[in-house]
């Protein structure tokens, strides 16, 4: 890949999706777009480059931007947000007679994330309904998560053996969510470089382990769409190493029991 070629294509990627790549992530870019390449059969990552910048063709630039994306994700990741969801946000829901509480798990890859609050919600019998929404840039890593099947290896990261035995089915494809499980929980493709006030407001925002890609201007405007889109007192929740500090003044930092912040909104 030409310096040219490796340059304007950061400056694409960066333009579509947010993600800031440097010079040493050059091989990263490679070993990714060779699997493209395979896919497409183009045989040089320069013809590939060059068709993205000077041809219109958004399902390549699609599968191009879907193969750069990091997946990487678990069950009940870091803890301390789920043990916060069943220990200090849903009784505050209970307390306030919420008849619904609407969650957003922004960004949500293959789908653990949403599933795991998923499951803190039907291990208790709450007064209330809970609505999920999982999001992500990419189409092909929703595909799997709607489909709710994982093998063993992904079921190892994170979930609890009385977890997997009470709310998956062993299926000859992998292990199946229960209906218990996937009823609250719907996918829909967005990009968080846009602004989201189609999704509607929420009460709790999870959106983790995404801003890192990004450049401190991105963070500051995904930030802002995110304040846009939780109702008054609403909590976002980022990864263990995010922050809203330096980035945004509407809202307070709590810290949760067990370690771990969360942000709320106060204007
Ligand atoms: C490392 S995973 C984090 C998954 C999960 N939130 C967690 O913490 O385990 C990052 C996800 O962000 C998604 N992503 C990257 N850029 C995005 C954007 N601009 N809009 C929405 N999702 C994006 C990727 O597709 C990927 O699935």
């Amino acid at each position: 890949m030409t310096p040219e070629h490796f340059q304007q294509f950061c400056t694409l990627l960066e333009q579509h999706s947010g993600i800031l790549l440097n010079q040493d992530k050059r091989y990263l870019v490679e070993t990714r777009l060779s699997r493209v390449l395979r896919d497409l059969n183009m045989t040089s990552i320069d013809e590939l480059v060059d068709r993205l910048l000077n041809r219109c063709e958004p399902a390549l630039l699609k599968a191009v931007i879907e193969a750069m994306t990091t997946n990487e994700t678990l069950w009940f990741r870091d803890e301390y947000p789920f043990n916060a969801l069943r220990d200090v946000f849903f009784p505050e829901a209970e307390t306030a007679r919420k008849r619904t509480v609407r969650i957003w798990s922004a960004a949500c890859s293959s789908g653990q994330e949403p599933y795991s609050i998923s499951m803190i919600a039907a291990e208790k019998s709450w007064p209330f309904a809970v609505e999920i929404l999982g999001t992500d840039l990419s189409s092909k890593i929703l595909a799997q998560a709607k489909s709710g099947l994982y093998d063993d290896l992904s079921l190892g990261r994170g979930l609890s053996l009385a977890r997997k035995q009470q709310f998956f089915d062993q299926t000859p494809q992998g292990w199946q969510l229960k209906n218990e499980i996937t009823r609250r929980v719907r996918f829909e493709v967005a990009n968080l470089l846009e602004p989201v006030a189609s999704l509607g407001r929420f009460d709790l925002i999870f959106c983790r382990n995404v801003l890192i890609y990004f450049s401190r201007e991105t963070k500051i405007k995904i930030i802002e769409h995110l304040a846009n889109a939780l109702n008054q007192n609403g909590v976002l929740i980022l990864g263990a190493s995010e922050s809203v500090q330096q980035l945004s003044d509407r809202f307070s930092i709590e810290r949760l029991p067990g370690g771990g912040m969360a942000f709320r909104l106060i204007k």
